[in-house]
């Protein structure tokens, strides 16, 4: 099979990536979301499996995921999405006023806009959920819980990538997280949304690292300073 290119794979072909190129090639995937390719539920139950193996707080398995796979339900999950990037557009969060100064910036959102153009065209969305809701828990609380569930999230996107699949990690929709209860029949009293996760396979597997702050301004030893260049 030629490099990058993965329309050969069957379901159970894995690319065989060593760890430090899984680690640092897993993207966000929109623009090359293979949305014509069916997913089949047993690709997604394989990464699920690997996922439950991420680390959790006391074991609890504190966790639910809702794949969806009815066009129909996918279209109006896609619809509750765009909405919420609308609300975005409207009145963005305060945390993501800043981001016009990160290099690649309009790539980005150019890349969120056609994700969010084409969502209802995925044939198959994961909604993780914490089982607990937040909105009264302290620090230890909430990272625990948090936490428990984010490892096997982002395992499940690796789990992906090395099969040919890809997704993109969105969590804009949160901000309607009651109206995708309703949808999905998530109890909203109990659950908590992670995000929601477009699975598809992806045209090409051919991903490069990406930018990132450089280590020097994010890290220092022994005492907190501000980084190199802050
Ligand atoms: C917590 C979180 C929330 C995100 N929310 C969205 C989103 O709502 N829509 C979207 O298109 N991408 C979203 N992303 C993807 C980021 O834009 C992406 O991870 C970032 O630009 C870095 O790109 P990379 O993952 O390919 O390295 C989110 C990522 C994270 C980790």
């Amino acid at each position: 099979m030629p490099a990058g290119d993965n329309r050969a794979m069957d379901s159970t072909r894995k690319l065989g990536l060593d760890a430090d190129t899984l680690l640092t090639t897993t993207r966000a995937v929109r623009r090359r979301l293979d949305f014509e390719r069916p997913v089949p539920r047993d690709l997604v139950d394989a990464c699920l499996e690997l996922a439950l193996q991420a680390p959790n707080g006391s074991n609890l398995n504190p966790w639910h995921w809702v794949a969806i796979d009815d066009p129909g339900t996918i279209e109006a999950a896609a619809r509750i999405y765009r909405e919420a990037i609308a609300d975005q557009i409207a009145r963005p969060a305060h945390a993501f006023r800043d981001a016009s100064r990160v290099p690649g910036h309009e790539r980005l959102m150019e890349s969120s806009r056609y994700l969010a153009e084409n969502l209802h065209r995925a044939p198959v969305l994961l909604l993780p959920l914490i089982d607990g809701r937040l909105e009264d828990a302290d620090l230890f609380v909430s990272a625990s819980l948090w936490a428990s569930v984010v490892p096997a999230v982002w395992s499940f996107m690796l789990a992906l990538r090395e099969r040919g699949l890809g997704s993109a990690w969105t969590t804009v929709h949160l901000t309607r997280e009651r109206e995708m209860a309703g949808l999905l029949d998530v109890p909203a009293e109990r659950y908590t949304q992670v995000g929601l996760f477009p699975v598809a396979w992806t045209r090409g597997t051919d991903f490069r690292p990406a930018w990132r702050a450089p280590l020097e301004q994010v890290r220092s030893w022994n005492v907190w300073r501000p980084g190199a260049g802050s």
